[in-house]
C-alpha cells in the first residue's frame, strides 16, 4: 500500500531566487498537508549524510556544495500516494526532461541545480522525514 508522506527539500537555486512561495503554493494546490516545514541551512556534514547513497558519484562533491550554499526549505508533505504523486509534481531529475508545468520546468536550471528534491520511495520518506524533523516538530 502506498505511503502516505514524502520529504521535500526546496533546494538553495530556488530559495535564492525567490521562487518559495510558489513552490509552496503548488504543492498545497496540489493537495498536499503540510506535516512540519523549516527554514534551514545544512552542514557539510549533513548533507555528505542525507545524500550518502550518492557518494560514489562523480558528481557527489559539487552536490554537497550546491546543497550548503544557502538556505534550503524542508518539509514533511501528506496525502494519499505522497511519493509517486509528488514526483510527478515536480517532474524529471533533468529538468530539460521534466512535463510542462512541473515544478523543475518552472524552476529548475540543470540536472544537479533542480530546485527541489522529493523522496524516491515509503521507506526513504519515513527515514528522510526523520533526518530533518523530530517528532514534536510533526503536526
Ligand atoms: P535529488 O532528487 O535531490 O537527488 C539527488 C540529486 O543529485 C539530484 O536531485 C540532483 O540535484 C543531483 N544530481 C543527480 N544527477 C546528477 C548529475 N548527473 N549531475 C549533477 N547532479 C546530479
Amino acid at each position: 500500500m502506498a505511503g502516505n508522506i514524502t520529504l521535500t527539500m526546496i533546494k538553495p537555486d530556488a530559495v535564492a531566487e525567490g521562487h518559495t512561495g510558489k513552490i509552496l503554493d503548488m504543492i498545497i494546490a496540489a493537495g498536499y498537508k503540510i506535516q512540519a516545514m523549516k527554514l534551514t541551512r545544512l552542514p557539510k556534514r549533513k548533507a555528505e549524510e542525507f545524500y550518502a547513497v550518492h557518494k560514489e558519484r562523480p558528481f557527489f562533491g559539487e552536490l554537497v556544495a550546491f546543497m550548503t550554499e544557502g538556505p534550503i526549505v524542508a518539509a514533511i508533505l501528506e496525502k494519499e500516494n505522497a511519493v509517486e504523486d509528488f514526483r510527478k509534481l515536480i517532474g524529471a531529475t533533468n529538468p530539460q526532461k521534466a512535463e510542462d508545468g512541473t515544478i523543475r520546468k518552472l524552476f529548475a536550471a540543470n540536472i544537479e541545480r533542480n530546485a527541489v528534491h522529493g523522496s524516491d520511495s515509503d521507506e526513504n520518506a519515513a527515514i528522510e522525514a526523520s533526518f530533518h524533523f523530530s517528532g514534536l516538530d510533526r503536526f
